[in-house]
């Protein structure tokens, strides 16, 4: 699906963010697989990220985050008529986490719904918000990226759990006079789905003695595949987002991708002929934290006034599925 916004100017009018206390660093996690600060550092650009407590399920996450983000909105959980948590790591598999998340707001008029489209699953959620506003169905919406990785990585696969962290990150979306989204681009491919996946745990292959004795509820990842569909998707996303928008990547005064890898996202602007000035980066804090990647980049970029009123706002996300998904947006930061 790609497509360029025609219906009424829809924007982020709040922005809220969310990350354990507990940092693990690459020393740590040297302690328990065998691995380097130096090979991670070198392989991904991450130096740490934060792991959830013990009581801490995805929707913990996702409640200070929100609280942020209305508060930066200036809007009460009441006033919100739709809430979608962009996440693969639901507090269970079901009620929806933004069931959940809607009782602890007080959003007693929001219809809440889960959104599974891997670490694409912000951008994906932005695009089902920016519809039901320029429809006309919704008039706020609260967005939310939540994943609590750690706890499906197999801490024992150094190819893996050095990769991953927890975090969560919401928006509020809003119509504006002028400015806020502009297109986006929604893409699957299926046929790349065992690249990255939890075997286990699901439908086909319910949990018994036997997955959970062959470690089948942890992440599997096939780290080359994934490493070469990641550079070209950022590009080819982008571009086509871009395109679909009339931009060029000129006009992009910031690029926010998914932080999977900091080799990954150099790789793509290098590509793309973004200079690293206009790229955000913060993987080497986070680590990849999936649908709250591109929220936690948003939220730091603006804390460094990299994120200014006006700015054109270029983001992409790729993950599991596969899936990808990109849009471009002009920041309206105070005009709401
Ligand atoms: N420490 C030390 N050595 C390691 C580690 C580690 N943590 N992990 C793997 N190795 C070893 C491997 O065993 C291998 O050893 P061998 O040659 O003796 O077999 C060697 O390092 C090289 O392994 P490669 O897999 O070829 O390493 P590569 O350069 O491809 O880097 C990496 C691996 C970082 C995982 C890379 O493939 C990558 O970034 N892939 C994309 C991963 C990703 O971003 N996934 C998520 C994106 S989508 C989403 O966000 C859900």
């Amino acid at each position: 699906m790609i497509g360029a916004c025609s219906g009424r100017p829809v924007s982020i009018t709040g922005l809220g963010c969310y990350a354990p206390k507990r940092v693990l660093t690459n020393d740590e996690l040297a302690k328990t697989v065998e691995t380097s600060d130096e090979w991670i550092r070198a392989r991904t650009g991450i130096k740490e990220r934060r792991i959830a407590a013990p009581d801490e399920a995805t929707s913990d996450l996702c409640l200070p985050a929100a609280e942020a983000a209305l508060a930066d909105a200036a809007v009460k959980g009441s006033e919100i008529d739709l809430i979608i948590v962009a996440t693969i790591t639901p507090d269970m598999l079901f009620p929806s986490s933004a069931a959940l998340l809607a009782n602890r707001l007080g959003a007693e008029n929001a219809g809440a719904y889960d959104l599974s489209a891997g670490c694409t699953g912000f951008v994906y959620a932005l695009t089902q918000g920016y519809g039901a506003i320029a429809s006309g169905l919704a008039n706020r919406v609260l967005v939310v990226g939540a994943d609590t990785l750690s706890r499906v990585v197999d801490w024992s696969d150094r190819s893996t759990c050095v990769l991953f962290g927890d975090g969560a990150g919401a928006v509020v979306l809003e119509a504006v006079d002028e400015g806020g989204f502009h297109a986006f681009d929604l893409g699957a491919d299926g046929a790349g789905a065992m690249e990255l996946f939890v075997p286990a745990g699901g439908s086909r292959r319910p949990s018994s003695a036997e997955t959970v004795a062959g470690r089948e509820h942890y992440l599997k990842m096939n780290g080359r595949e994934v490493y070469k569909f990641a550079t070209r998707i950022l590009v080819s996303s982008a571009e086509s987002v871009l395109a679909i928008a009339g931009r060029a990547v000129g006009d992009v005064d910031l690029y926010v991708p998914h932080q999977a890898n900091v080799r990954i996202i150099e790789h793509a602007a290098k590509r793309l002929k973004i200079e690293q000035e206009r790229v955000f980066v913060n993987a080497d804090s986070y680590g990849n934290t999936s649908s709250a990647s591109i929220p936690l980049a948003l939220e730091d970029a603006r804390a460094s006034g990299r994120l200014k009123d006006g700015a054109l706002v270029l983001m992409t996300g790729m993950g599991a599925g596969l899936t990808w998904g990109s849009n471009l947006m002009t920041w309206t930061e105070g005009r709401d």
